[in-house]
């Protein structure tokens, strides 16, 4: 199958690990369910359907995985000129539906029926800049109870870091920042799509810092040498001698559940690593520092604040 896409969709394409984790979880989803008749062919859209919903279908691939496992997609795309390479794309599939429409005005009640799989990969870094969570807590009013999403829910981890800029910044940017980590990431999040969302998210996430000894094996003063950040100048802002350290920043990864048995970490396309500043403070070696992250899921980065709690010297 050749997909007409473009440059956008075509660099999501060419994720071969992204694609073959939805590709997957989609196929596990067939060998759950009942061997049903699927595909009507004629394009009528039938009552008593098995139906699926793509949300945010991009260049349609997502329903191309499940066009023979569901007996109508509904397939929602919000960009026209997008909308248009999908339906081109599907267009051989009868039992593909393509709306050029915004999910969040979109009349789910004028479908008649509830979907038993929603499809919805518009996933990014702790889903802060993408409209996943406001999407699914309004489609999921038309998910069957029994009805299954995929992705199923996501994890998110962070960790204390240093690094050279103080922006917000994505791992895979061409002006990523320079960063060394601190401590050992910890996981502060896990959504499971189907329970109750709120687009509102806060945590406090306590870090500890790495202690001496973790840092002489991990040979953090020789990593200060890399010619990377010795161009900044990073080590300046370390004295391992007196045991002193500094954060000015937190790694935020997300994982994704695609189903019960697959997670999938971050690839080029998928939630790469976002760096996020905070204020930065100077800790001994094996000190723990309590921190308040909160953001808007869906509501964009300038959401993200960040806030230290307390720093308890161990
Ligand atoms: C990350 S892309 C994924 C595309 C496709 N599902 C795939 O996996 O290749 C997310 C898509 O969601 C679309 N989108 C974003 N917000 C939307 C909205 N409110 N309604 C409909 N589509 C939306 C974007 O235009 C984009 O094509």
């Amino acid at each position: 199958m050749k997909f007409n896409v473009n440059s956008y969709h075509f660099k999501l394409l060419r994720d071969y690990e992204r694609l073959s984790a939805f590709k997957e979880a989609i196929d596990d989803y067939m060998v759950e369910i009942d061997n049903g008749s699927y595909n009507n062919g004629n394009g009528d859209l039938k009552s008593s359907s098995r139906i699926a919903f793509d949300l945010g279908c991009g260049s349609g691939v997502l329903s191309y995985f499940a066009k023979d496992y569901m007996d109508n997609i509904i397939a929602i795309e919000l960009n026209n000129s997008t909308y248009q390479l999908a339906k081109e794309n599907l267009k051989e599939f009868d039992n593909v539906y393509v709306f050029n429409d915004d999910i969040l005005s979109f009349d789910f009640s004028k479908l008649n029926e509830k979907a038993d799989l929603i499809i919805c990969e518009m996933l990014d870094t702790a889903l802060i800049d993408e409209e996943e969570v406001p999407v699914l807590i309004y489609a999921k009013k038309y998910l069957k109870e029994n009805g299954t999403i995929i992705p199923q829910g996501i994890i998110n981890s962070a960790e204390p870091i240093f690094m050279n800029n103080h922006f917000i910044q994505y791992e895979d940017d061409e002006y990523a920042p320079v960063y060394i980590a601190l401590g050992k990431p910890v996981i502060y999040s896990e959504l499971n799509f189907l329970d109750d969302l709120d687009s509102n998210f806060s945590a406090e996430i306590e870090f500890m810092v790495y202690g001496e000894d973790d840092l002489k094996s991990m040979g953090f003063e020789e990593k200060l040498a890399d010619e990377k950040f010795e161009r900044f100048n990073l080590k300046d802002n370390f004295n391992i001698e007196e045991n002193k350290l500094k954060i000015n920043g937190i790694k935020l990864t997300t994982f994704t559940n695609l189903n019960e048995n697959i997670i999938c970490g971050p690839t080029p396309m998928l939630n790469p690593s976002m760096m996020v500043p905070i204020e930065e403070v100077e800790l001994n070696c094996g000190d723990s520092v309590r921190i308040k992250l909160e953001y808007v899921m869906g509501g964009g980065v300038e959401t993200i604040r960040t806030e230290i709690l307390e720093i308890v010297h161990n």
